[in-house]
């Protein structure tokens, strides 16, 4: 299994630009189900969990082709239904087919996702959504089995004990865009990738409005047709990058972002101490001054990304004072933190929350990462970390950050993959 070896303790330096965002690609692919022609995705990162929502698409008859950044789907010859185990356990965001299948066959037999490392994730709104729309749905041998002759637009409420769900926002508003009538998601999720599948669908055909706030409303139509769409830019690795350049004092500039897709975190480097620069698509980092611990917590969007909270415990480990980071969307997505711990950082837990003595200098060790962004913590940790650390699992990263290792070469870092 391949290890990431990362000799740290350097400022981080350069240029870097981001790819297109993962979170928004894998439901655009799954929603090009719907489409009777062909999806031409630009901008679509290369990393494996796009490689595996193409293996699913394939698995149902489409045809996926990849030149450069651009992705060519032609779900035509589509005529499976069945997303299978093997394929979803590798990928929660598999779920996303559940709605345009539905949508498309009237039928849909997907499997649960399962377990995960970052708590406890049920899928009980995209049902309570897709029933309200009509379907028939029932729990069989670990698959959801979803039927329906018509969906019917429906007044659906997506709000659940922890705020909205991301992909379970798509899931409705997907299938939503082929029944008839009006559907309304209140207490829909905000995230820019919810509103960058959004403007696929409509420019595709799709007639939906109010995407990016908490309402959003869809006019059923007949048929979506042929598309070109090019991906939002990745906010969570761009904030990965800014973070990383803070833990190490250097000095950095993020091309290819929006930063206003960005203002939380952009928000929350500046209370730490972080100098911040922003132009329509850059943001510079520097970090000339001294840096303070805060308290932080991860929200929906617009707060701070639940994905961005390892990456900022690991920056707070290395900022003197004491800081708090709870996390409201996961409250139990804290693994890293042991992590962190036997590389010297001073964590603990405090009920949903983890309080933070930092200040303290890392030290390179052997860690083991334990989901997509526990991994980048560790990698932020280590490159601010005296001497070498081996981070182990890396297949999760590759899950997330394309050409990573490459990336940050060019910013100065000694990392490479063994
Ligand atoms: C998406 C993102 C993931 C991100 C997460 C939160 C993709 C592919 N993945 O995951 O990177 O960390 O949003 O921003 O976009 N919940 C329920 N019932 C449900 C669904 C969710 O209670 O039916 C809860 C979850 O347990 C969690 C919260 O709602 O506490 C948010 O989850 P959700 O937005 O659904 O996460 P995903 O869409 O799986």
């Amino acid at each position: 299994m391949e290890i990431l070896i990362v000799d740290g303790g350097g400022r981080l330096h350069g240029d870097v630009r981001v790819d297109g965002a993962k979170n928004a690609s894998l439901p655009i692919m799954a929603a090009s189900i719907l489409i009777s022609g062909d999806a031409c995705i630009n901008r679509v990162p290369d990393l494996v969990d796009v490689q595996t929502m193409s293996l699913l698409l394939q698995s149902l008859g489409a045809d996926v082709s990849r030149s450069e950044g651009t992705l060519q789907i032609d779900t035509r010859r589509v005529t499976g239904h069945h997303a299978d185990y093997e394929l979803v356990r590798r990928m929660r965001a598999s779920v996303c087919v559940l709605g345009p299948l539905l949508a498309r066959f009237g039928r849909a037999s997907v499997s649960l996702p399962g377990g995960c490392n970052i708590g406890h994730r049920p899928i009980d709104l995209h049902l309570k959504g897709l029933t309200a729309l009509g379907a028939d749905l029932r729990i069989e041998r670990g698959y959801v089995v979803a039927e329906s002759t018509q969906l019917r637009g429906a007044d659906v409420f997506l709000g659940g004990p922890s705020g909205s769900t991301v992909t379970g926002t798509c899931n409705v508003m997907t299938a939503a865009c082929l029944a008839k009538g009006r559907t309304v998601i209140r207490a829909a999720a905000c995230e820019p990738e919810v509103a960058d599948l959004g403007r696929f669908l409509n420019a595709a055909g799709a007639c939906i409005s109010g995407l990016g706030s908490s309402t959003i409303e869809i006019t059923g139509v007949e048929e979506l047709a042929s598309v070109t769409h090019t991906v939002v830019p990745d906010r969570i690795e761009a904030a990965t990058f800014a973070i990383a350049a803070a833990a190490t004092r250097g000095s950095i500039s993020i091309h290819d972002v929006l930063p206003s897709q960005m203002t939380s975190v952009l928000d929350a480097l500046r209370a730490i101490g972080v100098d911040i620069q922003v132009a329509p698509d850059r943001v510079d980092i520097a970090t000339s001054g001294d840096l303070t611990g805060v308290e932080l917590a991860a929200l929906p969007f617009p707060g701070i990304p639940t994905d961005t909270q390892a990456q900022f415990m690991a920056l707070l480990t290395t900022v003197p004072g004491v800081s708090v980071v709870t996390d409201r969307v996961f409250p139990d997505r804290f693994i890293h933190a042991s992590e962190l711990v036997r590389m010297g950082a001073r964590i603990r837990r405090e009920g949903a929350s983890v309080v933070i003595d930092g200040g303290g200098q890392l030290t390179g060790t052997s860690v083991m990462a334990s989901d997509l962004r526990a991994s980048a913590a560790l990698v932020v940790a280590a490159l601010a970390a005296d001497g070498e650390s081996q981070i182990r699992r890396i297949y999760h990263l590759d899950r997330g950050y394309a050409h990573l290792e490459q990336k940050l070469t060019r910013l100065g870092a000694k990392v490479i993959r063994r």
